[in-house]
């Protein structure tokens, strides 16, 4: 008796002491991904436009439903994502940054602004209008720069 006790006690203890380990790994792996996703050079821009795209998504809800708190919250966080960074990152990976490329970084910023500010006003109208100035102002940096993305950019879903 004592000694099946015993047995069933070391079983479980390897078990637990394994899947404590499993789980280590896993977490450490899954940082190592992200850490490459976050600083290896050659993705930085894909990574931030990635993140775009589903801020996009959010903040295309939140004109929908003149959620002025949302649409300032993903304005905000698009302004931060690629607004300040696009022309570092593209500067990072191709060691050069065509003038082209910086005025459509610009454009893509005052058109966030003109949707802040009149997300502030509360002004519905405005704000779907602006909104779509934004996406064109994605889609004509992509087609100078991005010219081999397959499809076009949809934030409805
Ligand atoms: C100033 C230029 C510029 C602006 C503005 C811009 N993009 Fe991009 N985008 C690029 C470039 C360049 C690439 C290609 C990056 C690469 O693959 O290295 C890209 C790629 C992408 C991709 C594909 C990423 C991948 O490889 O999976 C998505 C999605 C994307 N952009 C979404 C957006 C959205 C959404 C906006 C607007 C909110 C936007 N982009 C605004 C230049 C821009």
């Amino acid at each position: 008796m004592k000694c099946s006790l015993i047995i069933i006690a070391l079983i479980l203890g390897s078990v637990i002491i394994s899947s404590c380990k499993k789980s280590e790994e896993v977490t450490s792996e899954e940082v190592k991904i992200a850490e490459t996703q976050l600083h290896t050079p050659t993705n930085g821009l894909a990574v931030a436009m990635k993140k775009a795209s589903i801020k996009m998504r959010r903040l295309a809800k939140a004109v929908e439903n003149n959620d002025w708190d949302g649409m300032d919250v993903w304005t905000h966080e698009l302004k931060e994502g690629i607004g300040f960074n696009c022309v570092e990152l593209y500067m990072i990976e191709n060691n050069d940054i065509p003038n082209e490329f910086t005025i459509l970084c610009n454009k893509f910023n005052s058109a966030i602004n003109k949707l802040m500010l009149s997300g502030k006003k509360h002004d519905a109208n405005n704000t779907s209008l602006e909104f779509n100035n934004l996406v064109k102002s994605c889609e004509s940096c992509h087609e100078s720069f991005n010219k081999d993305a397959e499809t076009k950019l949809d934030f409805t879903d």
